[in-house]
């Protein structure tokens, strides 16, 4: 049992997703502690381990207005000794936030050894390490390429998951079926350690059962309303938004459009954009489904899409984003790029029903916080204040 004020790891709390979870987590009334090998976001010019508060931390306490430090270790997931350091440091962790592991389709392709090494070997050290310090409630950042190229728009989570999509994407398979395989094999020795403790005429003192949420996420975009807190991509980004960001603030000439020969309403791919904010929120309704379960005695692995359900076409977006920021950004149309698929869209109604989320926050909302992150940070945390 989690209840508010319990602390809640997040791993990867220094990035994208991460960052916006942990402010949320903080503002539900949350403890927590975050990890992060500080591999995806810089600290804007200042030395981590020296100053102990990455800059997306900094920027969550001045959001938030406290003075005191965010407990932060500069561990990576594979790393299982230092893994456990935190656990004996903070021995009121009550459930983990998983949000650490590389997240690059394209680069996945490049470098497989090191998905599959950080992604899936780093997720089973936690998950080994959470056992032994008896935490078992895990939300999982999961992703829509499980979906691979659904047969069905929008895309309800009874769609097949396949793992055909990337190394990436093939992780996050893999990790939906590790999870799952743990709980369900935490059940089974849960049935037979209270058999033995009911032969023996003895109590039953522990719960080895395990609570997992799959969080299907479609595509996290935007920022945090505040403008000092938002995306912060190392290098040349991946992703549609944090890339036409890059343009509208002149570090890039223009985006390069993978493809207008899809089957859909323009020719580009329809993807469903979701607020960072609406995507964070996302998570502590996760846990808080966790806690009214397990209060109920039901132990769960479950997934979740965490989208709007509406479908927004590449040139859309750019269209949204051009209106925020009040001026056309130039684009040109190039090649299909290796792994896209025409439509992702969610079904939300499930989490909307059972986690009782749903995204509010609407695309010009999505616009307008990315654009004042992004013109007050043109370097993300790089840019000095
Ligand atoms: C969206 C659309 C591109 C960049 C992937 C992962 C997902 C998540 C987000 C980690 C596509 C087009 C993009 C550009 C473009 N991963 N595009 N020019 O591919 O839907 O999802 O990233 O967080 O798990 O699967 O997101 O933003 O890369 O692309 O035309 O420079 O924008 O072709 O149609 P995607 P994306």
């Amino acid at each position: 049992m989690s209840p508010k004020g319990s602390t809640i790891l997040v791993t990867g709390g220094c990035g994208y997703v991460g960052s916006h979870t942990v402010l949320s987590l903080l503002e539900s009334g949350y403890k927590v502690v975050v990890l992060d090998n500080l591999s995806n976001t810089s600290n804007g010019g200042t030395d981590a381990a020296a100053t102990n508060t990455p800059e997306a931390l900094k920027r969550i306490q001045e959001i938030l207005s406290i003075d005191e430090p965010i407990p932060f270790y500069p561990v990576d997931i594979v790393d299982k000794p230092s893994l456990i350091k935190v656990f004996e440091a903070h021995p009121d962790i009550s459930a983990v936030i998983h949000c650490a592991g590389l997240k690059s389709v394209g680069e996945s392709g490049r470098r497989p050894l090191d998905y599959y090494n950080v992604n899936i070997a780093g997720t089973v050290y936690l998950l080994q390490v959470m056992e032994d310090f008896n935490v078992r409630r895990i939300v999982f950042s999961s992703s829509a390429t499980v979906y691979g190229d659904p047969p069905v728009i929008p895309i309800p989570e009874t769609s097949p998951i396949v793992a055909s999509m990337s190394p990436y994407g093939r992780t996050k398979v893999f990790l939906e079926h590790i999870i799952r395989d743990l709980c369900v094999a935490s059940s089974v020795k849960q049935k037979e350690y209270e058999k033995e403790q009911a032969d023996k005429g003895a109590k039953v003192e522990i719960d080895y059962r395990w609570s997992a949420m799959l969080l299907r996420y479609f595509n996290p975009a935007g920022a945090h309303p505040s403008g000092i807190m938002g995306e912060d991509p190392q290098g040349i980004p991946n992703n549609l938004m944090p890339y036409l960001a890059q343009v509208a603030v002149g570090n890039l000439e223009k985006l390069t459009v993978f493809g207008n020969d899809y089957p859909t309403k323009d020719g580009t791919c329809i993807r469903d954009y979701l607020h960072v904010v609406d995507c964070a929120d996302g998570h502590v309704a996760a846990l808080e489904k966790i806690e009214r379960d397990e209060s109920e005695g039901k132990f769960e692995c479950k997934a979740y899409n965490l989208g709007v359900g509406t479908g927004c076409s590449v040139l859309d977006m750019v269209r949204a984003f051009s209106k925020a920021v009040g001026r056309d950004l130039p684009y040109e149309i190039s090649g299909r790029r290796a792994g896209d698929v025409p439509n992702l869209t969610a079904d939300p109604s499930l989490a909307n029903k059972e986690l009782n989320w749903k995204a509010v926050k609407t695309l010009d909302q999505m616009c307008e916080d990315l654009w004042r992150w992004q013109r007050n940070n043109p370097n993300g945390f790089r840019t000095q204040k």
